[in-house]
C-alpha cells in the first residue's frame, strides 16, 4: 500500500506525456502476452486414452488432478478469484459444499422428477412453435427454437415458474454476451489487479455484463427468499436450496484463520446462477446443432428417429412421455455418437498439482503443494513440473482407431446391440475396466455434475426432430 502511494504522488509530480504513457502501456501488454504464451507452451496434452483414465479416474488421490487452472469465469475474475462457483473453485470445502448441493438438492432423481411439468410445458411450446414456424414459412429455425426452450426450462429450474417470458428472454440475450466475451478473458485469470488496467476496456464490459445480470437475477432471488411457503409437492428452485446453504470461505481456512460457515453472498449467489443457466444450456445447444448438422447430412437418420417414435408411442400421438424416452434407444445412439464426434467441450484442462490461494493482507498468495508419486508426469525422462496445465483433447480421445472402426464416420448404429459402442458409460470410472473411450462430460472428480439431466433434456427435444 505504501508503495502504491509513493508511487502515485510521483506520478502526480511529474506526469508523462499520454504518448510515452500509451508506449509504457503498450510495453507492458507485449510483456504479458509474452508471459502468457510463455505459460502456454508449457501445457502438457495427453492423447493416450489409458494415461487419461490414469491420471483422471484413478489418480488425483492427492488433489493432483482435482484443479482447473485459474479461471476466467466472470465471478472469479470480479472478485480477484475470491468468488468462485462450482467450475472455478478450488478442489476443497467450498467446492465440495456447492457442487453436492447441485447433485443432490436439484439435481437428485426425486427432485428431478418434480420438474416433470416444466420440462413437459417447454417440449411443448417447443412443439408448438416448430409447427407454427413450418406452416407460416416452410423453414424452422430449429436450434434458436430448441435454445429459447432449453433456456426457459432451466431458469424454471433456477427461480421458479412465474418469470415472465421478457425476463427470460433478457437473460438469454445477457448470457450470450457473457459468453462472447468470456472468450477474451484468460488476460485476467493471472495479475489480476495488474490486467485490469491494462485491459481497462473489456474490464469494463465486463464489469457492465456483471450489472446487467445482477439487475435481472436479483429481483428474482429476492422475490424467492421472501416466498417462505412453498406448496407442497412444488420443486424447490436451485436459488432456494442455496439460501440456507452454509459455506467456509477457501481463502480464509487456507491462510490457517479460523473459518466459520457463513451464508452465501448476494455477489455469489448471481455468480452460481450464471453458470446454472449457461452450463445448464450452452453445451446442449453445442450438441442439439451438432446433431442437427449430422441430421441433414444424413436423412436416412432422420428417417429412422422418426420411424422408432412412431413406432413406440403412435403415428397419431402428439409427444413422447417421459415414461417412453428410455424405450428410444435409435435417439439415445445418435445422441451418443453427435457426443463422441463432437463434444462441446474441446478439452479438459487440469492444473498438475494442488493449489491453495491463500489470502494475507489484502493480497492473493499462491501456494503450491507437491504432487503425490502416482500422479507423476515423465516427459522425456523428466518430471513434468508443479503447476503445468495439462490438456485432454476430447474429440481426439474419442476417435481412437484402436477403440472404434472408422472413428471419423458418424454411425449411430456402432452404439446399438452388436456394435463396438454397446454399453459404454460416460461416466469414466464405472464399467470401463481402466478404459476410457469417450468422456463429453469430462472424469474424475471435476466431471460434469449436469450429466444426468442434460442426457435427458436433449432427448426430451431430440423427440421434437420428429416434427421438423
Ligand atoms: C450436453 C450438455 C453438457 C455437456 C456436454 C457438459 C460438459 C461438461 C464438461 C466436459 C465439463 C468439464 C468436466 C471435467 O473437467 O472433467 C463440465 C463441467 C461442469 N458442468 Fe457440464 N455439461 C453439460 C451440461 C451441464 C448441465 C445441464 C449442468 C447443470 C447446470 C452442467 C454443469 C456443470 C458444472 C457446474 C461443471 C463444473 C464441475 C466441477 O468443476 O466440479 N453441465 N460439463
Amino acid at each position: 500500500m505504501t508503495l502504491l502511494l509513493v508511487v502515485g504522488r510521483g506520478l502526480l509530480r511529474r506526469a508523462p506525456p499520454i504518448k510515452e504513457m500509451r508506449a509504457r502501456l503498450a510495453a507492458v501488454k507485449w510483456a504479458l502476452q509474452k508471459c502468457f504464451s510463455t505459460a502456454l507452451r508449457q501445457d502438457v496434452v495427453i492423447t493416450d486414452r489409458a494415461t487419461a483414465h490414469r491420471l483422471l479416474v484413478r489418480g488425483g488421490g492427492g488433489g493432483a488432478f482435482c484443479n482447473r487452472p485459474p479461471t476466467s469465469a466472470a465471478s472469479s475474475v470480479l472478485s480477484r478469484q475470491r468468488h468462485h462457483n462450482i467450475g472455478s473453485a478450488p478442489y476443497g470445502p467450498l467446492w465440495r459444499a456447492i457442487r453436492r448441493n447441485l447433485v443432490s438438492e436439484v439435481f437428485h432423481p426425486s427432485r428431478l422428477r418434480l420438474y416433470a411439468p416444466a420440462r413437459r410445458r417447454a417440449l411443448r411450446g417447443l412443439l408448438a412453435d416448430l409447427r407454427e414456424q413450418c406452416t407460416s414459412s416452410n423453414v424452422a429455425l430449429a436450434a434458436e427454437s430448441m435454445h429459447a426452450a432449453l433456456f426457459g426450462l432451466s431458469a424454471a429450474m433456477c427461480f421458479g415458474d412465474g418469470v415472465d417470458a421478457g425476463r427470460v428472454r433478457a437473460m438469454a440475450d445477457a448470457m450470450e454476451d457473457l459468453i462472447r466475451s468470456l472468450v477474451g478473458l484468460s488476460v485476467f485469470a493471472a495479475l489480476p489487479a495488474l490486467t485490469e488496467l491494462v485491459y481497462r476496456k473489456k474490464w469494463n464490459k465486463l464489469v457492465a455484463l456483471r450489472r446487467q445480470q445482477e439487475e435481472l437475477y436479483l429481483p428474482l432471488i429476492n422475490a424467492r427468499r421472501g416466498q417462505h411457503h412453498r406448496p407442497s409437492g412444488e420443486a424447490p428452485t436451485y436459488v432456494d436450496t442455496l439460501f440456507d446453504l452454509l459455506v467456509v470461505d477457501d481463502n480464509c481456512s487456507a491462510s490457517g484463520g479460523n473459518s466459520p460457515k457463513q451464508r452465501l453472498t448476494d455477489g455469489e449467489l448471481v455468480g452460481l446462477c450464471s453458470e446454472f443457466l449457461g452450463a445448464g444450456t450452452e453445451p446442449a445447444i453445442a450438441a442439439m446443432q451438432s446433431v442437427m448438422a449430422n441430421l441433414v447430412k444424413h436423412p436416412e437418420v432422420q428417417e429412422a428417429v422418426r420411424r422408432e417414435i412412431d413406432a413406440v408411442i403412435g403415428e397419431d400421438a402428439e409427444e413422447v412421455g417421459e415414461e417412453d424416452l428410455g424405450k428410444l434407444e435409435y435417439l439415445n445412439a445418435v445422441l451418443m455418437e453427435a457426443l463422441r464426434l463432437h463434444p462441446t467441450v474441446p478439452s479438459l484442462s487440469r492444473q498438475y498439482d494442488r493449489v491453495v490461494i491463500n489470502q494475507a493482507h489484502g493480497l492473493n498468495f499462491l501456494f503450491t503443494r507437491k504432487v503425490i508419486p502416482e500422479d507423476h508426469i515423465v516427459l522425456d525422462g523428466r518430471r513434468a513440473s508443479a503447476g503445468t496445465t495439462v490438456q485432454f483433447p476430447l474429440e481426439r480421445l474419442a476417435r481412437d482407431k484402436a477403440a472404434w472402426a472408422d472413428p471419423d464416420e458418424f454411425r449411430p448404429e456402432r452404439f446399438l446391440a452388436g456394435g463396438e459402442g454397446e454399453g459404454v458409460s460416460l461416466v469414466a470410472a464405472a464399467g470401463s475396466a481402466g478404459e476410457i473411450k469417450m468422456m463429453p462430460f469430462g472424469a474424475g472428480r471435476r466431471m460434469c455434475p449436469g450429466m444426468g439431466v442434460a442426457m435427458l433434456h436433449l432427448r426430451t427435444s431430440g423427440t421434437s426432430w420428429r416434427t421438423s
